[in-house]
């Protein structure tokens, strides 16, 4: 019997069989059902005692399903005496990873210790909210980049030239200047304000020298636009040539991708952490080639 399966979670099929090809481990096969309400059934029969599974589900919308999915999935395998090894391309509740306001609750670190009281020992994940938050994890985590892929998907597919690259907020400016001296262009920071209670994005720039630049908006997470829209009001103020939107985790909740559109963003792409119509980057090497460093 193999000693290394991956099972694919049902909410990263697609990704899930490329990165166990690529890794050349059998998938675990299991039966999988939702019910009306909502409630998910999982039933693996393969046995899988001292082996090694990599669990692959990605936690975007529906957030707490997928993630149940994943806990689920992850007390069975441990249950059974199989060592877990969650890869967790989108690690949903990541920007809750501290107190902004007395009283919240610090989501990431509930997270972490759910996976942890369902036995997963080990975590692989793409492009965390923060670099912080891997703090809350007892158990050795990683987050791997996905900016050397979308550099090469950007670079290949979007004609752009003179380009500057900016992230919305301080939160992403490290991101932001590893895609900025990847791409090999100058790199611009924005800042950010959200308004806690209303979610409002405001956002202010000393000096954005920007007049007719291409401009590459890069943010982790791209959820309901408004973060990329505000930047590219600025943007366009400031006399930007072509702006462009690229992130990791293209979650576009809701009407997002219709905001951007009509913000004058002429391109959006994302990696396909999450599915989507702009997840063109595909990040299964990028996980694979993490994989393949481990020894146990
Ligand atoms: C937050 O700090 C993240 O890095 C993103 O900027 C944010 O999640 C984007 O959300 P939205 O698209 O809803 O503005």
């Amino acid at each position: 019997m193999a000693d290394r399966f991956v099972l694919v979670g049902p909410a990263s099929r697609e990704l899930g069989e490329t990165v166990a090809a690529r890794l050349r481990i059998p998938t675990l096969p299991y039966d999988f059902r939702v019910f009306p309400d909502g409630e998910t059934r999982v039933r693996v029969e393969e046995k899988i005692s001292r082996s090694t599974v990599f669990v692959l589900q990605s936690t975007y919308p529906p957030v707490d399903q997928h993630l149940m999915q994943l806990l689920l999935i992850s007390h069975h395998l441990s249950q059974e005496g199989a060592k877990v090894h969650a890869v967790i391309p989108y690690l949903a509740y990541a920007r809750q990873d501290k107190q902004f306001l007395p009283g919240e609750i610090v989501s990431l670190g509930v997270v972490s210790h759910l996976l942890r009281s369902v036995g997963v020992k080990r975590i692989t994940t793409v492009d965390i909210h923060s670099a912080e938050g891997l703090a809350l994890f007892s158990m050795p985590i990683y987050s791997a980049s996905a900016v050397p892929a979308l550099v090469d998907h950007v670079k290949k597919n979007m004609r752009l030239k003179d380009v500057a690259v900016i992230a919305p907020d301080f939160g992403s400016s490290k991101r932001g200047e590893a895609f900025a001296s990847v791409y090999g262009a100058k790199y611009l920071q924005i800042s950010k304000t959200r308004d806690s209670a209303t979610g409002a994005v405001k956002m202010k720039a000393s000096k954005l020298d920007v007049k007719g630049l291409d401009v590459i908006i890069f943010d982790d997470i791209i959820s309901t636009g408004g973060t990329v829209t505000a930047a590219a009001g600025l943007l366009h103020e400031a006399g930007a040539a072509k702006i462009v939107a690229v992130c990791t985790h293209p979650l576009l909740v809701g009407d997002a991708e219709a905001k951007l559109r009509q913000a004058g963003i002429s391109d959006v792409i994302g990696t396909n952490t999450v599915p989507s119509r702009v997840s063109k980057v595909d990040v299964s090497e990028v996980i694979a080639s993490h994989v393949r460093t481990l020894t146990e």
